[in-house]
């Protein structure tokens, strides 16, 4: 099997426990798109880990992970992952981690671009500051330097003079900054090279004989459908295809070899950055939340805004995505409520919406018309199978099936890998 799983909302739906739990039955687990921006909780015994670049599957042993060309590399970071693994106890060999050589390299301009560039802007993205929209903007550019540069000193050489012939003008003359030297940049991100090669391959080759010789593999979406370039709350994205889509350029593997799609979501909504976000709590409810569910940004501490379950916005993502089936995360954080909404449509100037508006003036200023259920105000953690849920739990999870079309395979009802019901 080939199976995709993204995230359906604005990132965080909890895919690494998903992807932990799946990668077991996978030989390969694959990341197409973003870069260290993801940051994808696994919670092993009392042990968590974070995982940002690397797969959440690399703490299997025996199953490889893929860092695929839609990546783009922070090769410092990668490095510090792979390091951090190995204090653990867990080596990261080149059998186990292969990264292509096309990824695209964040740079230390990119990461100081970020910052200015969202410094400037009047509408603030809120971005995580990692490089991410500048190092994806030098590859549609055309001037970006790639894992396989940092291989080849002349070649990385040229490169990087190049950018920094554009850059640093940019850096004085319309930031006030100071210039980046050449030669420190230089040593250090060859260095980084030295130090990665061992892991670098042609991973479209490696991924398609995988295919070829029946391995199953497994997908790893980062943020989530909302976030897309594309389809996304544009300008309030990320600056990568994180839908299912984004797999084929971003891996190398055609859409006629992919057979599921699976959907992560909360059963509730959260974002972190800015943005519209037609479900959000007043500040009451939204502390409420933020506390049961420890809503706080895996990558940058961010308190995540929180809100009621929207059913128009996934259902976009069940149509965009191409879903199969729906994976309902922390459900259990709903466990004390006594109301609980559902999203059904959006109101604005006396329209309503049933389908996801292009405009951002209407999804901004929306308001959403809700079904009010009773909530099961019982624990659900210890539950392994649907039928032992509360029935309010369970007329929950029907009514998200009847509002998204879809069925409900997985619903997490804790953050440990064994609590979740698969039906
Ligand atoms: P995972 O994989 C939640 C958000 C940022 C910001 C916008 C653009 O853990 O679900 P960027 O740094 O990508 O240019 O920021 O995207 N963002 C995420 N939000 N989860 C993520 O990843 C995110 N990655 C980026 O907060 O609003
Ligand atoms: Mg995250």
């Amino acid at each position: 099997m080939k199976i995709v799983v993204i995230g359906a909302q604005w990132g965080d739906e909890g895919k690494g426990k998903l992807i932990d739990i799946l990668s077991k039955d996978s030989d390969i687990t694959v990341r197409y798109q973003g870069g260290n921006n993801a940051g994808h909780t696994v919670v092993v015994g009392n042990k968590e880990y974070v995982f940002h670049l690397l797969p959440s599957a690399i703490l299997h042993a025996g199953k490889v992970c893929v860092i695929g060309n839609g990546v783009v590399v922070d090769p410092k970071a990668l490095l510090g992952e792979i390091e951090g693994l190995s204090k653990k106890g867990l080596k990261v060999t080149p059998k186990k981690l292969k990264v292509s050589g096309l990824c695209h390299i964040v740079m230390p301009y990119h990461r100081v671009l970020d910052g200015l560039r969202e410094e400037k802007r009047e509408n603030k993205i809120g971005t995580t500051g990692r490089g991410i929209g500048p190092c994806y903007a030098d590859k549609v550019t055309r001037c970006g330097i790639r894992m396989i540069d940092l291989l080849n000193p002349r070649v990385f050489e040229s490169k990087l003079k190049d950018n920094l012939l554009e850059k640093n003008e940019i850096f004085r003359k319309v930031y006030g900054q100071k210039n980046f030297p050449f030669k420190g940049i230089y040593e250090e991100y060859l260095s980084y090279g030295r130090k990665l090669r061992k892991y670098v391959d042609n991973t479209m080759l490696y991924l398609n004989d995988a295919i070829e010789k029946n391995k199953s593999v497994l997908f790893e979406g980062a943020q989530g459908t909302f976030l897309d370039i594309d389809y996304g709350t544009y300008p309030f994205v990320t600056s990568s295809n994180t839908i299912v889509g984004g797999v084929c350029p971003g891996s190398g593997v055609a859409p006629t070899k992919i057979d599921k799609a699976i959907a992560c979501v909360k059963a509730y909504t959260t974002r972190v950055g800015e943005g519209p976000f037609p479900t959000e709590f007043s500040s009451k409810m939204d502390n409420e939340i933020r506390s049961l569910g420890n809503e706080f940004g895996a990558t940058t501490g961010r308190p995540r805004r929180c809100g009621w379950f929207d059913g128009v916005l996934v259902r976009n993502s069940v149509i965009v995505n191409g879903i199969d089936e729906l994976a309902i995360m922390k459900l259990d954080v709903l466990d004390t409520l006594k109301k609980i909404k559902i999203c059904t449509g959006y109101k604005y100037r006396g329209k309503i919406y049933r389908e996801f508006p292009m405009d951002s003036e209407i999804v901004g200023k929306a308001k959403p018309i809700y079904q009010e259920m009773d909530g099961w105000q019982a624990p659900t953690t210890a539950a392994r199978t649907f039928r032992a849920l509360p029935k309010n739990a369970r007329l929950y999870i029907k009514r998200l099936e009847e509002v998204l079309k879809v069925g409900v395979k997985y619903i997490s009802i804790g953050t440990k890998r064994d609590e979740i019901i698969v039906r």
